[in-house]
């Protein structure tokens, strides 16, 4: 088999099985494949490998850590198993505006959350373990903006994928840091007297 391009989606039955066959390594599965976990990785990436050596957050319980853990070993599993081996996109995905759209917002969020988790790790200075007011960005509108920034993400990749793997995630992001986002909201109320009353906790100016 040689290296030509196959169209996306032109046919999953055309693909050879990769384990049946064993030609897991050839070009052809392999770049389809890498086309659709590229976004998925890189994600995944920078939040191990960038993220957790730039924190500047307290120690917290191993129990988090391991819990955290198996969360992304079971959803990557799930997501990428999806992917690989039972979505089937046609030639017509890529210029559908849910794709389109999905991209889009996977990219703005991508872009929220990370400018927003940079400017959270500003408020401290090395060894500060106190809490300040977030300033910038979408902290001007909201006291969850790193939240938003990831939520928007994955109901970006829930549109671009249009899978049930996908909208389960979203979903269960959108319950999951929703709630950390009211969470953050309270405290920082609570706690700052001087906290801007006309920022609201997770979707700017509604709630
Ligand atoms: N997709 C998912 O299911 C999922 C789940 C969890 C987290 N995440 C992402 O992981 C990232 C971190 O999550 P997280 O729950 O740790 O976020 P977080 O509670 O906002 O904390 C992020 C970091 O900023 C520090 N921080 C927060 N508020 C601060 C303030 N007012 N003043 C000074 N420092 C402050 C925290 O320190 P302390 O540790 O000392 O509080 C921590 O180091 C976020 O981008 C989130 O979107 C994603």
């Amino acid at each position: 088999m040689g290296l030509q391009l196959r169209e996306p989606g032109s046919g999953k039955d055309a693909l050879p099985d990769p384990v049946t066959s064993g030609v897991l390594w050839q070009w052809e599965p392999a770049q389809h494949w890498c086309c659709r976990l590229r976004s998925l990785c890189k994600w995944q990436g920078q939040r191990t490998f960038i993220y957790s050596l730039l924190t500047r957050g307290t120690p917290y319980p191993a129990s988090f850590l391991l819990r955290g853990i198996v969360f992304c070993i079971g959803n990557g599993l799930l997501q990428s198993y999806y992917l690989i081996y039972c979505a089937e996109y046609l030639q017509e995905w890529y210029t559908d505006v849910r794709f389109s759209l999905g991209i889009f917002l996977f990219i703005l969020g991508m872009g929220i959350n990370i400018h927003s988790d940079y400017a959270l790790r500003q408020l401290r200075k090395p060894g500060e373990v106190i809490y300040k007011i977030p300033q910038g960005g979408l902290f001007t509108y909201v006291s969850g903006a790193n939240f938003l920034g990831e939520i928007t993400e994955w109901i970006g990749y829930a549109l671009a994928t249009w899978s049930v793997p996908g909208f389960a995630f979203a979903f269960f992001t959108l319950c999951f840091l929703g709630s950390r986002a009211v969470h953050h909201h309270r405290f920082y109320l609570k706690m700052f007297k001087d906290y801007p009353k006309s920022r609201k906790a997770l979707v700017p100016f509604i709630f």
